[in-house]
């Protein structure tokens, strides 16, 4: 409360706290203020909310196990000792981390909230694999980046499609870039062991090596991003995903491209 007195009467005048605010416009400060923007730019920019129970979840897994990858190369960086393998692993983690850059900005652009239960699983297992990779030699954590790589490449692919079937196109270009970015990941790491006399072991325990991967595109002959469609379409089922390997693999591709 704030008491004036009047210059004619010499009386006492008492503005109640609210009608001191309305004489003196600082109530207008509210409409400039952090919060009014924050909502006014989120409903002005195409704003949504996805009724896709699958494509929530796989935004929110993505979002978090990206932290999760960028963990696990900060281990894998420190603990090889060659400099360009150093150089070239904390490339990956930094593509991580824009990666989940990418992800909360289309989670934020559909109201997709962040997965708390996601981002404490991811945090803890990012850290452990992170101080693994200082005890387990050399060839294990390019064994099993190339693996988690393999299996990530489909999940942005798979969130493209499940946008398409909403009718979504917008982020097509930004998905298929990042679904391929992760295969650059997974053939970074499958070229620096293929060599390596443990693959054939592994690949016979984990399901992953030379020409047996999770996904089934090809760099070699790439589907531009209209056709890539054909990427993924398996539901992980592994008979499935080798039989797209074959056809995309090798005769498509050769017909095709
Ligand atoms: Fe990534
Ligand atoms: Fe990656």
């Amino acid at each position: 409360m704030r008491v004036l007195q009047n210059q004619n009467s010499g009386e006492l005048v008492r503005f109640h706290f609210c009608a001191y605010q309305l004489k003196y416009p600082y109530f207008l400060l509210f409409f400039n203020s952090k919060i009014v923007h924050k909502y006014a730019a989120r409903y002005s920019q195409n704003y949504m909310k996805l009724s896709h129970p699958a494509l929530t979840d796989l935004m929110q897994r993505a979002y978090s196990f990206e932290k999760a990858a960028a963990f696990a190369y900060q281990g894998h960086a420190g603990a090889v000792k060659d400099r360009e393998e150093k150089r070239a692993i904390k490339q990956i983690e930094t593509d991580e981390w824009n990666h989940r850059k990418e992800v909360l900005a289309l989670m934020n652009q559909y109201d997709v909230p962040i997965s708390k239960n996601y981002e404490v699983r991811a945090h803890i297992i990012g850290k452990v694999i992170s101080a693994g990779c200082y005890v387990i030699g050399w060839f294990m954590p390019f064994y099993f980046a190339g693996r988690l790589e393999s299996g990530n490449v489909c999940e942005y692919f798979r969130m493209k499609q499940y946008f398409n079937s909403l009718g979504i196109t917008e982020h097509d270009q930004l998905l298929y870039d990042m679904g391929i970015k992760e295969k650059e990941h997974e053939v970074y790491f499958l070229e620096g062991i293929r060599n390596n006399k443990l693959l054939p072991l592994f690949q016979k325990w984990f399901g992953w090596g030379d020409d047996e991967s999770f996904n089934n595109i090809n760099l070699d002959h790439k589907y531009p991003v209209e056709e890539s469609g054909v990427y993924c379409q398996a539901n992980q089922a592994s008979d499935d995903i080798k039989a797209l390997n074959l056809k995309t693999y090798t005769a498509e591709d050769q017909l095709a491209k």
